[in-house]
């Protein structure tokens, strides 16, 4: 049996083959989430390795990842798409406790095999084999005769035409379009789910089968000025131009009333690659930056990112190499001033109001959030979730934040970015949503 080591809790031998998620709840009696129930679509599960990640990657698990701006971040995984066929060593984070759900999620199937969801959902379905495909046909003209032809173009009745109009036609659009009953189409609801937008006009009529979209332009992104207290409902602009600029005196989207936004703040340009179009997030080296919500991140010293109502930074981070021990003693909230503590990395409240209170890191996973002995360090706004974060530090001495399931996330600063289909950003104090439909 697999050794499954979860930082911090315990060692434990777990069963063969079995999905890593349900391992964390019944062996390790772990209250990890797993909202969507194992079907790579929420990414609550995420854990992360800190040995023994598997090579191999399911189709979902990348897709989910990617979605979250999460691939590419080694160590991060999702523990419903994870079986433990080896020894690993994991961190939990994404836990019920702090993330203010009732239940974590309905129970993930006990294999991939008995999984209801198809484990590539979204895959092309394949053609049948020739033999066994329908024959198609095509309705065309030759002159004025009206012709069935099959696939490949070739006549299908005698002598190629099958039928010649009795009559002449009368106009050229009466003759070009055949007989047919314009359809009043209204599509069948999936009943019991609602967008993340909270409608269901754009649901397709059965899960798996989705609807007709351009192959040949590029998708027309929807981009929304959030109105405030809202992730969903805003003003929504439609890009459909290469590029949209944003700022508070000039630019395509003008938002002359918040004065934290530079005159020019932030872009979003198409770039057309190999796998299609995409769209980058650009700061025009605005003042106060431009920000997006991130699952997590790796952090350097120039590193500013939003918890709740405040930016912090991470001061006096040790070189990657470097492989002190951790000491045993608490993390501790201090008002204190000057450069880091020791050879500790210190989270620097920059908030003019705080008065740069230092919060050190003394320990190489720390937990941030408002509820007293919940966390490592407790931080007094009502805009951070009980539990909100963890700062912590890689194998390799990098260090990184992790957001948990919260109302106000975790925003990191950026002076480019690929933008993921669903994603939010921030320039002064507005926040934007990007969808690709
Ligand atoms: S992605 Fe939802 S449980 Fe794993």
């Amino acid at each position: 049996m697999p050794q499954l080591t979860v930082e911090g809790v315990g060692v434990y031998r777990v069963p063969a083959g079995k999905r890593l998620v349900n391992a964390l709840v019944d062996e390790c009696k772990i209250d990890q989430l797993h909202v969507c129930g194992g079907h790579a679509q929420c990414t609550t599960c995420q854990v992360f390795f800190a040995a023994g990640e598997p090579p191999l990657m399911r189709p979902a698990e990348r897709r989910a990842l990617a979605s979250m701006m999460l691939l590419g971040h080694r160590g991060m995984r999702l523990s419903c798409q994870v079986t433990c066929d080896r020894d690993m060593t994991v961190r939990v984070f994404s836990r019920l406790e702090g993330s203010g759900r009732e239940t974590a999620g309905p129970r993930p199937s006990d294999s991939f095999e008995m999984d209801p969801a198809p484990i590539d959902a979204l895959q092309t379905p394949s053609l049948p084999p020739e033999e066994h495909r329908p024959p198609e046909v095509h309705i065309g003209f030759a002159g004025n005769a009206r012709t069935i032809c099959d696939k490949a173009g070739g006549p299908t009745g005698p002598g190629g035409i099958d039928e010649v109009p009795a009559t002449p036609p009368r106009s050229p659009a009466r003759t070009r379009i055949p007989h047919c009953a314009i359809e009043a189409f209204m599509p069948t609801h999936v009943t019991g789910e609602t967008s993340d937008r909270g409608s269901q006009r754009d649901r397709p009529a059965t899960p798996d089968q989705p609807f007709y979209r351009p192959t040949i332009r590029p998708p027309v992104p929807v981009l929304t000025i959030l109105d405030d207290g809202s992730l969903e409902i805003g003003e929504d602009i439609r890009i459909r131009s290469p590029s949209v600029s944003i700022g508070r005196s000039g630019g395509d989207v003008v938002l002359q009333l918040d004065a934290t936004i530079s005159g020019q703040h932030a872009e979003i340009r198409r770039i057309d690659g190999e796998s299609g179009p995409q769209w980058v997030l650009t700061d025009l080296k605005s003042i106060n930056g431009t920000f997006v919500r991130v699952s997590s991140a790796d952090i350097v010293e120039s590193t500013i990112f939003i918890m709740g109502s405040r930016r912090y930074r991470l001061e006096g981070l040790p070189p990657p190499s470097d492989e002190e021990g951790d000491d045993t003693s608490s993390n501790t909230n201090e008002a204190l001033s000057g450069p880091a503590i020791g050879s500790h990395p210190v989270l620097v409240d920059l908030n003019k109001r705080s008065n740069g209170i230092r919060h050190v890191l003394r320990t190489s996973s720390v937990t941030i959030g408002n509820a007293s002995g919940a966390c490592d360090i407790v931080i007094d706004d009502p805009l951070l979730a009980p539990y909100h974060a963890t700062i912590c530090r890689n194998n390799e001495g990098e260090w990184q934040v992790f957001a948990s399931q919260s109302c106000n996330g975790v925003w990191v600063n950026i002076d480019s970015i690929m933008l993921a289909p669903l994603c939010y950003f921030q320039c002064g104090e507005q926040q934007f949503r990007f969808a690709i439909p």
